[in-house]
């Protein structure tokens, strides 16, 4: 991971099984600021820290490769930003007209955080991340009023797919967005 320039003051580093109440916590934390006025807001409010530390505790324990989670953490060991990354779930992905072989899942980082290049980090993380498991490309999907659109595009990715989703009783649409030659 020395590799990966990370600001002063932080780390990156793979999580481990004892800090899924953290990234939790964090996940939570982000939906709610991230998509308040875009999911609605009863959704967000019903999201849980307990069942979603469940879930961490679960995938951090069994996910076998190439699933990986970083997290990003600050000088006093809080957790404050994640990614975690793995194979493809979109089998059209992986055949015929497109030959995606990584997928970053989710990417969160608190706002607090934000604007001073710890998403960049947590991004470098999940090319590392892939790129080590002998995945060259990768995607991940964006929900289409989400201002980090923007951020994908400056990172060098290109927009490729679109679908549909339901999240609580809403449809929104999501953006697949790529990159070649992680
Ligand atoms: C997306 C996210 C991880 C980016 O993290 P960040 O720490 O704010 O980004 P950085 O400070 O590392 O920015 C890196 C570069 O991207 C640019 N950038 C950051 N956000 C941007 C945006 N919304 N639009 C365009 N460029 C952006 C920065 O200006 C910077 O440019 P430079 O290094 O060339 O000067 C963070 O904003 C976040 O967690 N957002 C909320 C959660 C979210 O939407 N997750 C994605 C779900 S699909």
């Amino acid at each position: 991971m020395n590799q990966i320039n990370v600001p002063q003051g932080w780390s990156l580093r793979l999580a481990a099984a004892a800090d899924a109440k953290a990234i939790a916590r964090v996940h939570v934390d982000s939906w709610r600021e991230t998509y308040a006025g875009l999911v609605p807001d009863d959704y967000l409010q019903s999201l849980s820290y307990e069942k979603r530390a469940a879930s961490w505790r679960r995938m951090l324990a069994d996910e076998p490769a190439p699933w990986r989670c970083y997290v990003v953490q600050d000088a006093a060991g809080g957790i404050k930003g994640f990614v975690n990354i793995g194979a493809p779930r979109e089998e059209d992905f992986c055949r015929g007209e497109y030959s995606y072989k990584g997928e970053i899942y989710a990417i969160y980082l608190m706002k607090e955080c934000q604007g001073q290049g710890l998403g960049r980090a947590l991004m470098n993380g999940a090319r590392h991340g892939l790129k080590s498991q002998g995945m060259d490309n990768m995607y991940l999907w964006v929900l289409q009023g989400n201002a980090t659109r923007a951020f994908y595009r400056h990172m060098g990715g290109v927009e490729f797919a679109e679908k549909t989703l339901e999240i609580g009783g809403r449809s929104l649409a999501e953006i697949a967005i790529g990159w070649e030659n992680i």
